[in-house]
């Protein structure tokens, strides 16, 4: 499949713009910084903005339609990662959505509960009443199909109970509905029952909104392909054992995630929070993907929650994440889900691929030097010869770039 992103690294800033625009991907209108008054009603005691790079990671395959990534980030691999496994992997068929959920957990937290069996038996004879409450709390949600879906209760011990409520806020991430309708529900609960509420509040360890993506990849086209399929294989199964190794692989995955998620206008904070604790789930820390080899192909699969949201927030308001969203070209949140999912395991191969073969070093260091060169006050035009002078001297420090540019 050929798009018109082709050697996207090689252009100029200029003209990435313009070939996005031949795709209808790129809108100048939205390429332009906010006023301060507006950022001043966005947040308290704002003084400026702060700068981030985004960039754009072409030429994702899932399942059939290609999307290129808006990468929000200050690292200078990431994007060139996730372009380098995303060729590789388009190569190879692409990313094949596998199973997605999407419902969110909010949660009613009792304190001091001395009977939790009366009060469970009590807030399980409510579901009509807590359904109509909620229905009144945001009517919208629920004529647009979404709301309170269902909750189940749990004694948690030491005089706590917990309701879990499962809502469904469509293409929002949707804390504010979560919080409204929780907090309507509890008013109702402390008139009518004998209780304390501890507090009401969304949960952000989101199982209910889940994704699994998978890729197959022929180590044949690979670099060392006659061992690599089996050293990714290897890298996957120790990460598995050893959460210090478990962190770094997953803090990968999230190099790729949290970029897409920034450029979106999404809580990264959120779905931070979400991807470590969903990888402890289980009592230990474990990577989010896994890696294995069938029939001599690799294969890789994450599963992620991704409580992500397409619209709500900010996103209507600054103007870069409208371009993110006009780039992605998403139309709902299920979809920008897959994106991140497949964002974040194309992450996770290039990692592995560079730390199996030729460490992560030896594609970073030119990237770096650049940063070193750019720190040292290298100009447009002297740049790649700063580059290089640090490159052949091995040498990539400030004083070596400043040695080089002071001569010059
Ligand atoms: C660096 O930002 C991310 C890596 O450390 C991820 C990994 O080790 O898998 C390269």
């Amino acid at each position: 499949m050929e798009t018109k992103l082709k050697s996207f690294y090689k252009k100029t800033v200029k003209e990435r713009k313009s070939a996005l625009k031949d795709l209808n991907l790129y809108d100048d209108n939205f390429d332009y910084k906010l006023d301060d008054d507006s950022f001043n009603h966005l947040i308290e005691n704002y003084i400026t903005t702060y700068e981030v790079p985004m960039g754009v990671a072409p030429d994702f395959l899932i399942d059939g339609k290609i999307y290129h990534i808006p990468m929000a980030t200050e690292e200078p691999s990431v994007i060139a990662g996730a372009s380098h496994a995303a060729k590789i992997i388009k190569r190879n068929g692409g990313f094949k959505v596998l199973s997605l959920s999407r419902l969110m957990i909010g949660q009613i937290i009792f304190k001091d509960v001395k009977k939790a069996k009366d009060l469970i038996d009590y807030l399980e004879t409510q579901k009509d009443t807590f359904k109509k409450i909620a229905y009144q709390a945001h009517p919208q949600i629920h004529k647009l199909g979404g709301g309170l879906i269902d909750f189940r209760v749990e004694d948690k011990s030491q005089g706590f109970v917990c309701l879990y409520a499962s809502i469904n806020t469509l293409d929002a991430m949707g804390a504010n509905t979560i919080n409204t309708i929780l907090e309507a529900i509890s008013n109702y609960i402390i008139v009518n029952y004998p209780t304390k509420i501890l507090m009401s509040i969304l949960s952000n360890l989101n199982v209910n909104s889940l994704v699994s993506v998978r890729v197959t990849i022929d180590p044949r086209n690979l670099k060392s392909s006659s061992t690599i399929h089996h050293d990714i294989a290897d890298a996957s199964t120790y990460a598995s054992l050893d959460p210090y190794r478990a962190a770094t692989h997953n803090k990968g995955i999230m190099n790729g995630v949290t970029a897409l998620m920034l450029a979106t206008g999404n809580d990264t904070r959120s779905i931070e929070a979400a991807a470590h604790s969903y990888a402890s789930i289980t009592g230990s820390y474990k990577p989010l993907s896994k890696w294995y080899v069938e029939d001599n192909l690799l294969i890789g699969e994450i599963t992620i929650p991704l409580a992500l949201g397409t619209v709500g927030g900010s996103m209507g308001i600054l103007p870069k994440v409208k371009l993110s969203h006009k780039i992605l070209n998403v139309s709902s949140a299920k979809e920008l889900m897959f994106v991140a999912a497949s964002l974040g395991l194309a992450q996770n191969f290039a990692a592995l691929y560079a730390l199996t073969t030729d460490g992560i070093n030896k594609g970073h260091m030119r990237l770096h030097a650049r940063n070193i060169a750019l720190e040292a006050g290298a100009s447009n035009e002297n740049m790649n010869d700063v580059v290089e002078y640090m490159l052949n001297e091995k040498s990539i420090t400030l004083e070596t770039a400043k040695k080089y540019i002071n001569k010059s």
